[in-house]
């Protein structure tokens, strides 16, 4: 199979190292890749959201399979433009792509679909949103952004003050511009969170080990949100009994809503949810493959994950099964100072030609944000790598990753020391 990946970060770094492994694949190419897909796939210097561009080189390189890693080409209708083409693509098309596209749609869904989710009103109206906030009588309080923000646009206010401030900088300042037009404003939970991903053909589910990120920027989950810094898989707090209330009062109802209103979901439904003690909520839905928790669930894959991909395109899973090693394993994010705040790029990366030669069965370094320069790699985002580890033994596998993260060094490079503490 001639097989194209969209995007370039580790999550799509991770599904290349993968797909490489399949006796079914020809060709692997990814548009627009990184410096480290580079040495799995043939990269393309195609932007993963100029989809006109995207389609008549899939159809000219006649490509079997198109894997859509990020949001932002789905919600555009990536899969509505490949389908009409006759091109096969893993990834739900628009009216699918709408459940992460939109906090609104999704949380309205939510409650019609009656899945469980924290209370929630939506406002258009800056001064309406501002008065509703005396209901939460001082306490904390979460305002969402209606659309993408690139992983932002969520604050989890402590108190009236700081949610004022956030509903300021979203609907008047613009903070993360059009998104900020409307506003979720919800009641703000306690727990673990988790994150439970799905392999459908909009019938049949496969879902996946359970993984928890890391979204803080610092240790004991301190400081603002980024995109992840880490993720260790599988969640211990997500329960055989919990995966069983989650398929049937999540996934399924889920799946029977899009069905009745004529969405054909082919791709993945990630159910980011919190979980205490005596109840469990959804969060959010995204439409893809988490990131860093694809880093932490597909090294765990034992079997080939390319026909389970190929068969949720076709609409048709048919009895894919995948096999998972009982390991655990843990992804550690290395970051560029600054991030998420503003960062330089362009630090030459030392140590990585070492590990990736030392690379044992245990660990692997996936790529996020590098690029190649004068013959060396450097980076070129906010989030530069994710080394894994797995192991039998969560701990050794802990221990295992910091050992090869520590081999890596480039100026300003940061990552969190406490991956996967909460399961320790
Ligand atoms: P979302 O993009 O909706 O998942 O929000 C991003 C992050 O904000 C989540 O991963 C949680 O850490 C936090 N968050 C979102 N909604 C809530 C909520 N209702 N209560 C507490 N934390 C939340
Ligand atoms: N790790 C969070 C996300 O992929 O949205």
């Amino acid at each position: 199979m001639r097989v194209l990946i969209v995007g370039g970060g580790g999550r799509e770094h991770t599904l290349a190292w993968k797909l490489a492994q399949s006796p079914l694949l020809e060709k692997l190419y990814c548009a627009p890749g990184n410096a480290g897909i580079a040495s799995v796939a043939e990269c393309i210097d195609i932007p993963a959201d100029d989809l006109d561009s995207l389609k008549n080189w899939a159809l000219e390189k006649k490509i079997d399979l198109t894997v859509v890693g990020p949001e932002v080409p789905l919600v555009l209708g990536i899969a509505d433009i490949f389908r009409q083409s006759g091109l096969r693509v893993f990834g739900p098309d628009s009216k699918g792509a709408i459940l992460e596209g939109s906090k609104v749609w999704s949380k309205r869904k939510m409650k019609q679909w009656g899945i469980p989710t924290a209370g929630f009103t939506i406002f258009d109206d800056f001064d309406d949103a501002r008065n509703h906030l005396a209901r939460f009588y001082g306490g904390p309080v979460v305002i969402k952004a209606d659309g993408l923000a690139a992983g932002k646009g969520v604050v989890v206010a402590p108190g009236p003050e700081e949610a004022e401030q956030a509903l300021y900088d979203i609907m008047i300042e613009r903070a993360y511009g059009e998104a900020g037009s409307r506003v979720v404003i919800e009641n703000c939970l306690s727990g673990e969170e988790v994150s439970v991903l799905a392999v459908t053909d909009g019938k049949k589910l496969v879902v996946l080990p359970s993984s928890q990120d890391h979204k803080a920027i610092g240790e004991g989950d301190r400081g603002p949100n980024t995109g992840g810094m880490g993720a260790y898989s599988p969640a211990p707090v997500y329960t055989g009994a919990l995966a069983r209330r989650t398929e049937t009062e999540v996934f399924r109802p889920l799946l029977k809503g899009f069905a009745d209103m004529g969405v054909d979901f082919r791709g993945v439904i990630y159910a980011g949810l919190m979980v205490s003690a005596d109840q469990f909520n959804v969060l959010e839905f995204n439409v893809r493959f988490g990131d860093p928790e694809t880093q932490a669930i597909i090294p765990r894959m034992q079997s080939d994950l390319l026909p389970l991909l190929a068969a949720a395109a076709d609409g048709d899973l048919k009895n894919i099964e995948p096999r998972w090693k009982d390991d655990s394993a843990v992804c550690v994010v290395l970051a560029s100072g600054g991030y998420p705040g503003s960062y330089e790029k362009g630090r030459v990366i030392e140590g990585l030609d070492k590990l990736e030669a030392e690379e044992s069965d245990q660990v692997a370094v996936f790529h996020a944000g590098t690029a190649f320069k004068d013959g060396r790699t450097v980076t070129a985002g906010g989030r530069v790598l994710g080394v894994t580890a797995w192991d039998k033994d969560l701990q050794k596998a802990v221990d295992r990753v910091y050992r090869a993260a520590d081999q890596i060094k480039f100026e300003g490079c940061y990552y969190r020391r406490d991956i996967a503490h909460r399961a320790l």
